[in-house]
């Protein structure tokens, strides 16, 4: 068996220690394509593969239309938008993910944000605090759970909106649930945002929503790019100087919002949310460990087509 670690951003070596350990074990042979510039490169790479290991690295249909001896291909991380799901299962390949196993880290970097937010980048003028103040989580799962949790530690006080999670599950953390995103963003000087990016979620982040957030209110953006409407964010920018947008995922519009509200934004240059060593090799892991699973014991748990 020949699994393939395609990472345009590659995990740290530890991670890859880590994963080569477990193939090792299972006597499958691993193979590594990292920092690939070329789609062209990654065809080539997926053309024997019986199964591969990927980041936010796109499994596009002609990905995955070339990989022909693919059985499984797992997303080391939560989000798996990057796949084609329908060409996956045209194609009898189980996709999964690796849910949980990044959080930490991404939820930290959440934090790490809001003190940036707070203390105006560090540039040496006076700046606010973040304990008193509300942090409303905007999806309820695994990441949002854990800035809730970290959130308290600084002192704030949790809100969550999420219709997907029991309202008891999230009460039981101490997190007050609201009953709309609207309320969620009128009552929080700061949201964390932790919704998936797919066809309901797009855009979605309109003006509506975020003008109603109160004088000083900063958008923290670790999910996804795409569901930020740009064109409205540059609008309610403008027409509110109070607010801030700081994003881990820099937006296609990223230029022009850095020229014109430089004070009051940042963007990662790369995505950084999961790239710390622990996450890398517990999500690089764990995805080695269900590709063998499923291998040797046709184990689908992560399944997500
Ligand atoms: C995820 O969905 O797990 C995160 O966005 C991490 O993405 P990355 O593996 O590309 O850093």
């Amino acid at each position: 068996m020949k699994i393939l670690v395609a990472t345009e951003k590659p995990f740290a070596p530890a991670a890859v220690s880590a994963i080569k350990a477990v193939t090792d074990k299972a006597g499958f042979e691993l193979v590594m394509l990292e920092k690939y510039t070329e789609t062209a490169q990654l065809l080539e790479a997926v053309a024997d593969v019986d199964a591969m290991i990927i980041r936010s690295d796109k499994a596009t249909k002609e990905v995955l239309d070339a990989a022909k001896n693919l059985k499984v291909i797992v997303r080391a991380g939560a989000g798996y938008d990057n796949i084609d799901l329908t060409a996956a299962t045209a194609n009898n390949v189980v996709a999964m993910n690796t849910p949980g196993q990044n959080s930490n880290a991404v939820a930290e970097l959440a934090l790490g944000l809001m003190v940036m937010a707070a203390r105006n980048n560090y540039n040496g003028k006076a700046g606010t605090e973040l304990s008193g103040k509300k942090v409303g989580i905007h999806a309820y799962g695994n990441v949002g759970r854990l800035v809730g949790n970290i959130a308290r530690g600084f002192g704030m006080e949790v809100l969550a909106f999420d219709p997907f999670v029991e309202k008891s599950v999230i009460e039981k953390d101490g997190v007050k649930v609201v009953d709309s995103v609207e309320e969620l963003y009128s009552s929080c000087e700061y949201i964390s945002l932790h919704i998936p990016a797919n066809d309901k979620t797009k855009n979605s982040i309109n003006y509506a929503l975020l003008n109603k957030m109160p004088n000083g209110g900063t958008l923290i953006n670790t999910a996804r790019k795409e569901v930020i409407h740009e064109d409205e964010l540059v609008k309610v920018m403008n027409d509110r100087e109070d607010l801030k947008y700081y994003s881990d995922i820099a937006p296609t519009n990223s230029d022009f919002l850095t020229e014109n509200f430089a004070d009051r934004t940042f963007f990662s240059p790369k995505k950084m949310g999961a790239q710390t060593a622990e996450a890398n090799i517990k999500a690089g892991k764990a995805a080695a460990e269900q590709i063998v699973a499923f291998i040797k014991n046709g184990d689908k748990t992560f399944q997500v087509n």
